[in-house]
């Protein structure tokens, strides 16, 4: 484990260390104060998609203790807050009437940071879709883009004044690919249709998003939070290697390629144009924004091998196993060094603006024991990976911030309460917080640097 003082030193002044959370997860008070469902309320509710039916209902009851919350965040010692905004909060119904006591919230939880002296980082879609959107076809639907450029309208009107950072989406790969051809996440779709129509729908949202937050609020510096996925070939063999292209631009490049060149990439296209949705005249232009800054959730790397089975989709490649034992308790593989490389390997494709680790983490589900969360395994997870993000910014990248995820544990998606992100525990039933020994550990990082910057 890096001696987190030695780790502080690494860093420019300019840096700033962060938590981070999302709505659903943490919220609760799914029905209060003019909230309506959202997609997420709908799915984790039916039967056999979520672990043990577990749902957001209450989750960290954080709606009805954000003072206590924005203290713990005081006393982690760190200079930045990323958390979403919930749409279903602010227009219940998607379009329509707007409720002012969901803004409300955010107003209370911005000036509560201010007087803190926490900066912000909002996210305005973090997965939770208004479920009367799902009516009208959800992201497969065009109309939803527009529906998502008067909720960032709405947002920053109110918001924008005292926001120092905003991101359109969280996890474009989770919105598209998890969610319309995976089927994991909300609405659960299994069709390489809907998942296309989605894909144009939420990039040209992203677009009609930053061009409605300019318009709103000049001086906010806007964003998108991507967890591109960092795809190592399985083997030096040269069809794994060209695997590994196919790779990225289904995974990645169906993104980034349309926001910042204005066009979907070229095999992507071959694959699929025809079943594509309409891209309509201007549609391109208006996705390819100018960033001020964007944000990368990075947990693990993606290892690819060729896949020349004749049913083989585009990108004709499969998923193998880790090649490193060392897995976290969701089985996800711990590697630092794809970090590094996947970062690298993106400014050199793409002219990309100042950057932000805006998601890193480890699931590890150690409970409490006489009040102490032993939890050195998670320590380390991130005492690499922090060690590889200033690598980074010594190889000349303008990397500007870290955001470990999360702040405390919270509702897993799929996966409910058993897994546990948090640097801070939480019991479920007596809601009761406690700081694990990796929150001491990152809290000692924080305030070390905050000292000597
Ligand atoms: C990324 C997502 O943005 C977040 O919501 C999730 O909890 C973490 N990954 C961990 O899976």
């Amino acid at each position: 484990m890096i001696d987190p003082k030695a780790l502080a030193g690494r860093f420019p002044s300019d840096f700033m260390f962060g938590v981070a959370t999302a709505s659903y997860q943490i919220e609760g008070a799914a029905r209060e104060d003019g909230r309506k469902p959202s997609i997420w309320d709908a799915f984790s509710h039916m039967p056999g998609r979520t672990f043990n039916g577990d749902s957001g209902d209450i989750a960290c009851d954080h709606y009805h203790r954000l003072d206590q919350d924005l203290d713990l965040i005081k006393e982690l010692g760190v200079e930045t807050y990323r958390f979403s905004i919930a749409w279903p909060r602010i227009i219940p119904d998607g379009r329509g009437p707007i409720n002012e006591a969901g803004l409300d919230f955010y107003d209370r939880l911005i000036d509560g940071c201010k007087e803190r002296g926490i900066k912000t980082n909002a996210t305005l879609y973090h997965w939770d879709l208004p479920l009367t959107l799902a009516g009208d076809g959800g992201w497969a639907a065009r109309s939803t883009a527009y529906a998502f450029q008067r909720y960032a309208q709405t947002v920053m009107k109110r918001l924008g004044d005292r926001l120092d950072m905003v991101a359109t989406f969280n996890e474009p790969w989770c919105i598209v690919w998890l969610s319309h051809l995976y089927g994991v996440h909300a609405p659960g779709e299994k069709s390489i249709d809907a998942a296309l129509a989605a894909l144009h729908t939420m990039n040209l949202a992203h677009g009609l998003g930053v061009e409605a937050i300019r318009q709103e609020a000049p001086d906010v510096p806007v964003g998108i939070v991507c967890n591109h996925q960092a795809i190592e070939p399985a083997s030096d063999r040269a069809e794994d290697m060209a695997a590994v292209e196919r790779a990225f631009q289904f995974h990645n490049a169906c993104f980034f390629d349309p926001m910042l060149k204005g066009e979907y990439p070229a095999d992507f296209m071959a694959a699929y144009g025809e079943r594509m949705p309409e891209i309509e005249d201007g549609d391109l232009q208006t996705i390819n924004q100018k960033l001020d800054w964007w944000g990368l959730n990075y947990y693990r790397p993606m290892r690819i091998a060729h896949d020349g089975s004749p049913d083989a989709a585009f990108p004709a490649a499969r998923e193998t196993a880790p090649v490193n034992n060392v897995l976290t308790d969701i089985g996800w593989e711990v590697y630092a060094p794809s970090l590094g490389k996947l970062i690298k390997q993106l400014y050199d494709r793409y002219d990309l603006p100042d950057m932000y680790i805006t998601e890193n983490g480890a699931c590890y589900n150690m409970e409490p024991v006489d009040g102490v969360v032993d939890d050195a395994p998670r320590t380390e997870y991130l005492s690499e990976h922090i060690s590889v993000c200033a690598d980074v910014i010594d190889a000349g990248i303008p990397l500007k911030g870290y955001y470990a995820w999360s702040l405390m544990d919270n509702f897993e998606w799929a996966e409910g309460y058993r897994m546990r992100f948090g640097l801070v525990h939480v019991d479920y039933e007596t809601q009761e917080r406690t700081i694990k020994d990796s929150g001491k550990w990152y809290k000692a990082l924080a305030e070390t640097f905050g000292t000597t910057e």
